[in-house]
């Protein structure tokens, strides 16, 4: 179907709409006066039928075809004929002509000929002395009203034409400036890239309807900005954080490519190649999880899980590593949540191996499980040096990680662990804090009970 513009739409419901009112008023109008001149002319010919009966009752019959003549003389838009009752005319004016229309005593008879209305009158009546009954009939010609309603029809013709024009220009213009904030919004949008997406859609002094366009188009761009603002930002932390290990790869590797070396040297180059690029293969693996689960809409499964019961597998897992280092392990309490057991099991076992990294030798980690309201807490409490306050408003952040006393050497992590703890809490519907009792430090996961 050919696109109308709206514009157009508009123009032609304003003219057709003032068209038809127009019409429809000059029509109730033709009509009404139609009826007043129906009115006015079956009074006039009532009042001339009672001079005419006058006279044929009051006239002998030598003088009355004279005076009827002068009387049908002075009326030109009548005509009159009377006749006895047994035929014979007694009277009848030259143009007189019923047409064939049978018109009968005392009612009133509209006829038209050839566009030309006709109005009957007929009564009896009898001639002098009461001795003849006779007929006596009245016709007018309305030629008169029919040029004047015939001139009305074409002034009303003429200023509905007028008026269609100039409500099809009014129609139009209204049209053009009813939608300019719509070509505005448009405008706009045209201008909106993937670079450029901080212009907002105009909602100052627009209307409700298309402003209601605006402020949505407006939510969408302020969404589209914020993911593609992350999406930015994750490559941006991606690249950076290989750009450091990449080039110490490759200035080793030059280094002991650069002369002869003993087989040892050669060995000892490429294990520690292997360490880095393991690192590097275990951070591009986490970003991808992280991505994964901040941009999942819905858990890959959901299913019943015990805390209590993930904790203690954890902490089979971690008891060589806790045994070593002399850190004591407990678990108080019990809940169940809704979620996905191996994500849960993920966020537990990163906030686990940092207090286990954090907590000094002899000291202690206690995991305790606590249902509020209809949220279930996970409080994991080690003892330890605080988290220095430079980096503690961004620990949930990814790629924070600091170098402080208490961390053991050699365990460089990413900085990925509290990013995931929270994007998997996020993904449950949940959330995760971090506080400082006394000596010690609390991560609490919140998520919803089952
Ligand atoms: N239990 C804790 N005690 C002290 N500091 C912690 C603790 N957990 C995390 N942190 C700090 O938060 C930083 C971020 O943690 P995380 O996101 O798991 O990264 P990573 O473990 O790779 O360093 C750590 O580098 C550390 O400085
Ligand atoms: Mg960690």
């Amino acid at each position: 179907m050919r696109k109308v513009s709206l514009t157009a739409r508009l123009t032609a419901y304003f003219v057709l709409s003032s068209v038809a009112v127009l019409l429809g008023l000059g029509l109730v109008l033709a009509s009404a006066m139609e009826a007043h001149f129906a009115e006015e002319d079956f009074a006039a010919l009532s009042q001339d039928m009672t001079i005419v009966r006058h006279t044929v009752e009051s006239t002998d019959a030598a003088r009355l075809p004279t005076q009827l003549g002068e009387f049908v003389a002075m009326r030109p838009h009548l005509d009159l004929e009377v006749r006895r009752v047994d035929g014979a005319a007694l009277y009848r004016s030259a143009g007189f002509d019923t047409h064939g229309q049978d018109i009968r005593p005392d009612t009133r008879t509209n006829w038209s000929v050839d566009g030309t209305v006709y109005r009957g009158w007929r009564e009896n009546a009898s001639t002098l002395g009461g001795t003849t009954p006779v007929t006596i009939t009245l016709v007018m010609n309305t030629f008169i009203h029919t040029h004047f309603l015939h001139a009305y029809q074409r002034t009303l013709a003429v200023y509905i034409a007028i008026a269609a024009l100039l409500t099809g220009l009014f129609g139009w213009w209204s049209a053009r400036r009813g939608t300019l904030p719509l070509r505005s919004i448009a405008a706009k949008a045209r201008e909106v890239t993937a670079s450029n997406l901080h212009g907002r859609m105009p909602v100052d002094g627009i209307p409700g309807e298309v402003a209601d366009l605006a402020h949505t188009l407006n939510g969408m761009l302020d969404r589209l900005k914020r993911d593609f603002d992350r999406l930015s930002a994750f490559s941006t932390d991606l690249a950076h954080e290989m750009r450091t290990p990449i080039t110490n790869l490759m200035t080793n590797t030059e280094v002991v490519l650069g002369k002869p070396r003993a087989e040892e040297v050669y060995r000892e180059a490429l294990v520690s190649n292997v360490e880095e690029l393991q690192r590097m293969s275990r951070m591009v693996s986490d970003m991808l999880y992280l991505a994964k689960v901040e941009n999942e809409l819905t858990l890959p499964t959901r299913e019943k899980v015990d805390l209590a019961g993930e904790v203690s597998a954890l902490f089979d897992f971690y008891d060589a590593v806790a045994e070593d280092e002399q850190v004591a392990l407990s678990v108080h309490g019990a809940a169940t949540i809704d979620g996905d057991r191996l994500m849960i099991r993920r966020a537990l076992g990163n906030l686990l191996s940092n207090a286990i990294r954090h907590t000094p030798e002899g000291g202690h980690i206690d995991v305790s499980l606590e249902r509020l309201g209809d949220s279930v807490a996970v409080h994991v409490d080690n003892d330890g040096a605080p988290i220095p306050d430079a980096i503690l408003p961004h620990v949930f952040e990814r790629f924070t990680r600091l170098d402080h006393e208490g961390r053991r050497p050699g365990q460089d992590n990413a900085g990925l662990g509290l990013a995931i703890t929270r994007a998997i809490a996020v993904a449950h519907g949940g959330d995760i804090f971090v506080a400082r009792h006394g000596e010690r430090t609390r991560f609490t996961l919140s998520l919803p009970a089952a």
